[in-house]
């Protein structure tokens, strides 16, 4: 087996649930706190041990890379006025990653944004990081599907148990939990309108191995009229061994309002140098109530840490 050492990050979507905000801005532009929401997908996908990243964007987008790019003429002025606090995070930034992007002409869903890839991507495994799937964990979620990969030499894809009346949002896996956070695939369905075969949803994670991409190929529209990267998987999962892990981590979807806000409000009350005054304020607009006794217990309640429990957010 070849090592894994590639993640793929699909960023071509019109982020339609934030319009109006992102109809200039790429939604993975948009801030959490300090960092741009794909900031911590690359932070997670190089934790995680992978160096090889691949951006799918379409037209619009360029800020994303240039974000990841050197820019002298900052560099040079905030040098020249000594700033430099401010002068090392646009360096590191800017030296973080060396980026390869493809461009996705036509927005035909998930799977047909991953069959960009495959040139890049080449005869190895690969790693797909959806960004507005942002998980804060103590271990990288990639990290922790990793070792499952590593172990077994098959896919994996990252699974969060969800309410039944949300399943219709996500791709739902069938099948049974063998231990260990650990899940075997038997079948998976998009967004099932109706019964959901379990409630263990896919989340923006996932270890694949090259022969995805002819199946890719060969997948017609799905749910919603897309390409489906949930239908090219149930290929995979009739020809072998496929799993699920259910990782350790709270999951924000970024891509939308909410999910949003929340993340920020979590980000927020962790910086390093925010988080005290940050506090103090919510503290100030709700009193000493319960809602806000569950952050100021920081990360000793990162959900699914201890007691083995899962928390969505
Ligand atoms: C995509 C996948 C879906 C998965 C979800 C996780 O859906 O198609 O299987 O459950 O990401 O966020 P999307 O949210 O892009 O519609």
């Amino acid at each position: 087996m070849k090592p894994l050492r590639t993640c793929v990050f699909p960023c071509a979507g019109w982020g339609t649930r934030f319009f109006p905000a992102t109809k200039v801005i790429p939604k993975e532009m948009l801030p959490l706190v300090d960092k741009p929401i794909l900031q911590y997908g690359i932070e997670e996908a190089r934790a995680s041990g992978l160096d090889k990243l691949i951006i799918i964007t379409s037209k619009g987008k360029e800020s994303i890379l240039d974000h990841f790019d050197r820019s002298a003429g900052l560099e040079r002025s905030l040098r020249e006025r000594g700033k430099n606090d401010l002068l090392a995070d646009v360096e590191s930034v800017g030296q973080m990653v060396d980026l390869i992007a493809v461009r996705q002409k036509d927005a035909l869903g998930l799977g047909h944004a991953v069959l960009m890839a495959r040139d890049a991507v080449g005869d190895e495994p690969f790693a797909v990081l959806l960004p507005d799937d942002v998980i804060l964990s103590d271990e990288p979620s990639l990290l922790q599907m990793r070792r499952v990969f590593e172990e077994t030499g098959r896919p994996v894809v990252a699974l969060m148990e969800v309410p039944e009346n949300e399943t219709s949002r996500y791709g739902i896996v069938a099948g049974e939990m063998i231990g260990d956070r650990r899940f075997h695939v038997s079948d998976m369905i998009e967004k099932p309108k109706s019964h959901p075969p379990s409630r263990y949803a896919i989340i923006g994670r996932y270890i694949l191995p090259p022969e995805i991409f002819p199946m890719l190929a060969e997948t017609g529209q799905g749910a919603g009229g897309e390409i489906q990267l949930t239908d090219a998987l149930r290929r995979l999962v009739a020809e072998g061994e496929f799993y699920g892990y259910v990782f350790e981590g709270r999951r924000y979807d970024a891509g939308e309002k909410l999910g949003y806000l929340k993340a920020t409000v979590d980000f927020a009350l962790r910086h390093p140098t925010l988080s005290g005054e940050f506090r103090a304020y919510l503290q100030g607009l709700f009193g000493n109530g319960k809602a806000i006794e569950r952050e100021a217990v920081g990360d000793d309640r990162i959900a699914g840490r201890g007691k083995g429990t899962r928390q969505r957010v």
